[in-house]
């Protein structure tokens, strides 16, 4: 990949002179889907899937992207001194965010750069894309630059573009997973304070399946968003009758003693979601510890169905891909992966029930849902690197 890119810079940019390469990966989230904002824990991983660039430093202050995924917009100009979020910039909202934020940290950026991107994460797949481009220029901002920062660093100030320049209230998942991504390793992230410890993933005889569902994101941020204001109403409301800081630090005990204090039957299911979700994931890194695999599984399972009726952001497309992966004999554990509403689903899969996952899970989607749903085996992968 190092030298199609390069060569591709070549082509682009006129020479590849002090062009280098650079790898960041996407991530899957394993379980905790929704707490991240919530001062809950989550459980991603890098995959070894992501986000190649090449770039250089120029002499002046502009800046130039090209994508091998978008080739048809060709090479989008931009400038240091005019960093804000338009429409027209598409995909180089990203690039441009995370140098803005940079500056915003105090971090002056001396100069202007050439920047070709290629991606092999799918497209739309929720297998944030936008995120590994994000740490991406981050790492590359650094090794150009020299700027003192650690990745932990880095998926911060990726965060803080994606908050404040791209108007996506995300949490630190995304960019947490991949700056810090570790090969064969999942991360279990306490969102409240980010400690983390990494736990070995040593699936012996089985994978971790992506499905793909294909569907367009529509209205996917702003129900996002959505989502993250009513879990802050209830912090609000539960706030007036009990010392927490997130909805993470209650128990389920403590939730259901509490709950009465949230005035709305839908943002009692939206709190629901998030305190139970937090602890089964502190339940399901015991069960992989202990090497109950079955247990994992069973909670990533109940997780989906507590994302699709509690905090609602499956849809029939995802609950398809979920629900006939519940039924193939080998299936470990299956849910929805990432923010919802469209994406993708990740299951745990016997290495020997792959093929009739495929087929029988494929089979059935295209028959309800009308169009074809993809299908990936992943491997957990490293954070950033240079090529
Ligand atoms: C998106 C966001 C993350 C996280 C997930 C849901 O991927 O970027 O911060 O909230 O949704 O778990």
């Amino acid at each position: 990949m190092k030298d199609t890119i390069l060569k591709k810079f070549g082509e682009v940019f006129g020479d590849a002179e002090g062009a280098k390469a650079f790898f960041a990966p996407g991530r899957v989230n394993l379980i905790g889907e929704h707490t991240d904002y919530n001062g809950g824990h989550v459980f991603p991983c890098a995959l070894t899937i992501g986000t190649y660039g090449a770039a250089r430093v120029r002499k002046d202050r502009k800046l130039r992207f090209f994508s091998m995924n978008f080739d048809h917009l060709g090479v989008i100009e931009s400038s240091l001194d005019d960093l804000k979020a338009e429409k027209e910039a598409g995909w180089t909202n990203y690039p441009k965010g995370v140098m803005w934020a940079f500056e915003k940290k105090g971090f002056s950026i001396p100069s202007g750069m050439d920047i070709l991107l290629n991606g092999n994460i799918p497209n739309g797949s929720g297998l944030s894309s936008s995120a590994s481009v994000e740490v991406l220029i981050g790492y590359i901002l650094k090794e150009f630059f020299g700027f003192e920062v650690s990745n932990q660093d880095i998926a911060l100030i990726g965060q803080y573009a994606e908050n404040n320049f791209n108007g996506v209230n995300c949490g630190i998942m995304d960019q947490f997973a991949i700056a810090m991504g570790k090969k064969d390793h999942a991360i279990f992230l306490d969102t409240a304070d980010l400690s983390y410890t990494y736990a070995p993933i040593k699936l012996e005889g089985a994978k971790l399946v992506i499905a793909c569902s294909n569907k367009k994101r529509g209205l996917g941020d702003s129900k996002y968003n959505e989502r993250r204001s009513e879990c802050e109403t209830a912090l609000a409301e539960l706030q007036k009758e009990i010392d927490i800081k997130g909805l993470g630090d209650l128990t389920e005990d403590k939730f259901e003693q509490y709950k009465g204090a949230i005035k709305d039957p839908v943002r009692v299911k939206r709190a629901r979601h998030a305190v139970y979700e937090n602890q089964r994931t502190i339940k399901a890194v015991n069960a992989l510890k202990a090497d109950d695999i079955a247990l994992f599984g069973r909670l990533m399972n109940e997780s989906h169905v507590s994302l699709r009726d509690d905090y609602e952001v499956t849809g029939i497309e995802l609950d398809t891909l979920v629900e006939e992966a519940w039924k193939v004999e080998g299936v470990i554990g299956s849910r929805m992966t990432g923010a919802g509403f469209g994406g993708c689903t990740v299951s745990l899969v016997k290495d020997e029930a792959i093929d009739a996952f495929t087929e029988q899970v494929g089979k059935a989607y295209l028959a309800k849902i009308g169009y074809k749903a993809d299908f990936y085996v992943v491997e957990i992968g490293d954070g950033p690197c240079t090529l």
